[in-house]
């Protein structure tokens, strides 16, 4: 590793993230640590120059008031602090993320004496020697979802292991439209990738039939794209490691011991007790807008990089409730009307995710004279910079009205379209 690091402590705060950006927006590497490491751990860390401690409301901590150990004050590093009244230099947290940066520079640079030497060039050549190292002549499986997150895990393996890496695309049924088409072209015809296309459609839904609790859902989900990637790998002898695109904030929200659970995320949850895999995650410490970064600088299409990010679990939590056919197809097929739409429009480039949800009761209408009985369409857009928290963008009145329009005409079974006006927080971008 060659980068200077700055350790983010966290004292029960709710802006860590916001804290360890600014600091990585400064060229300085930075990373999230739970209060209570342990000085030991914290020297294991390479080329940490200083701590920034993070207190919030009252420094609670699942109920209990927590502090900064003796021996991290004692450390000889650097130390800052916001809004922990008991530091030895304190700051109120500023509003603005430039009013953050701004007090951080001087800590940063003037105290801690880092280097600005946090780029993607350093980040790659890291990862793929850290990725070298721990693979050794080994082969790799990489699910492949075609994603942002994965498309780069690729593109990083490939550079780093070439064809020991072997890409498995599986079309758990819950893909969007031309979805898994689009993958098998772009990865084994263009990019010349190993690739091994898996159609478990049957085998997820029938697995998730009559299950209709989100998180149940999820852990089901993602427990069978393991048992899938297993069995890939039996198949294909050899295989030690498991590739995965998890990235910070999947690490972030399913839950440390200062941040609560908000749901588990698919690349994190459901790995079965017998997993054989040692993982590989290249993405683990980089936020949404880094791996956008990062696969420009690894010379990935445009289009593959700004592509809207997909979950994991896929149309299944967008599907609400216990997933039907008949549903399912509502949201595929309403998803592929919202998307072409806002293509048209260049909305596309602009908004940073969007789709369609079906939920799982019915409304009255009122079709050919008749009364009908229908599921309803909701319409999600949302721009973000990192997923944590998300704004709902004004949208031309038109479009909502032709994708209106068009849903009510083309999706069968549907006979009412919403929109989402919500920002998360309170609500989430996704709805299960
Ligand atoms: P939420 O709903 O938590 O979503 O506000 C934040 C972002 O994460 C995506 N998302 C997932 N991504 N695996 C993923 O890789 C998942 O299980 C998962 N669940 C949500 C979501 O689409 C949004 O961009």
């Amino acid at each position: 590793m060659k980068q200077d690091m700055i350790v983010v402590l966290d004292l029960g705060s709710t802006r860590n993230t916001d804290v360890a950006r600014a600091i990585r927006a400064l060229g300085v590497y930075s990373e999230i640590c739970n209060y209570d490491i342990r000085l030991e751990e914290l020297k294991k860390m390479p080329n940490v120059r200083g701590i920034v401690a993070n207190g919030g409301p009252n420094n609670v901590v699942e109920g209990k008031k927590v502090v900064l150990s003796q021996e991290v004050l004692e450390s000889g590093l650097p130390v800052f602090t916001f809004d922990y009244p008991e530091g030895p230099e304190n700051v109120s947290m500023p509003q603005s993320d430039e009013e953050i940066a701004q007090v951080l520079k001087k800590f940063v640079f003037d105290q801690c004496h880092a280097t600005p030497n946090w780029n993607m060039e350093n980040f790659i050549q890291d990862q793929i020697e850290a990725v070298q190292n721990q693979v050794g002549d080994k082969k790799v499986l990489l699910a492949l979802s075609g994603g942002v997150d994965s498309s780069v895990v690729a593109a990083l393996l490939l550079k780093a292991i070439g064809q020991q890496l072997v890409c498995v695309h599986v079309n758990h049924g819950l893909l969007r439209k031309g979805e898994p088409e689009q993958v098998v072209k772009v990865f084994r015809e263009e990019l010349g990738a190993n690739l091994i296309y898996v159609d478990a459609s049957q085998r997820f839904l029938s697995k998730l039939e009559g299950v209709s609790d989100p998180e149940e859902k999820r852990k089901i989900i993602g427990a069978e794209f393991i048992r899938v990637f297993e069995e890939e790998a039996r198949k294909l002898q050899g295989i030690e490691f498991l590739a995965q695109g998890t990235i910070y904030p999947d690490i972030v929200e399913s839950g440390t011991k200062t941040a609560k659970m908000v749901k588990s995320h698919h690349n994190v949850g459901g790995l079965p007790d017998d997993l054989k895999f040692d993982l590989v995650e290249p993405l683990k410490m980089l936020f949404k807008d880094e791996v956008r970064a990062c696969g420009v600088a690894l010379g990935l299409p445009d289009s593959m990089v700004y592509r809207q990010p997909f979950p994991g679990p896929g149309l299944g939590v967008r599907c609400l409730g216990a997933i039907t056919r008949e549903r399912l197809e509502a949201v595929r097929e309403s998803d592929a009307i919202l998307r072409k739409e806002f293509a048209a429009r260049g909305l596309d480039k602009t908004v940073w995710q969007y789709f369609t949800i079906v939920p799982d009761f019915r409304s009255v209408g009122v079709r050919d004279h008749a009364r009908s009985f229908d599921w309803p369409v909701i319409i999600r857009a949302v721009n973000t910079v990192d997923a944590m928290t998300a704004q709902v963008p004004q949208l031309p009145w038109e479009v909502l009205q032709t994708v209106t329009e068009r849903i009510l005409q083309e999706v069968p079974h549907v006979n009412r379209v919403c929109f989402d006006l919500s920002p998360k927080p309170i609500a989430t971008i996704e709805w299960e």
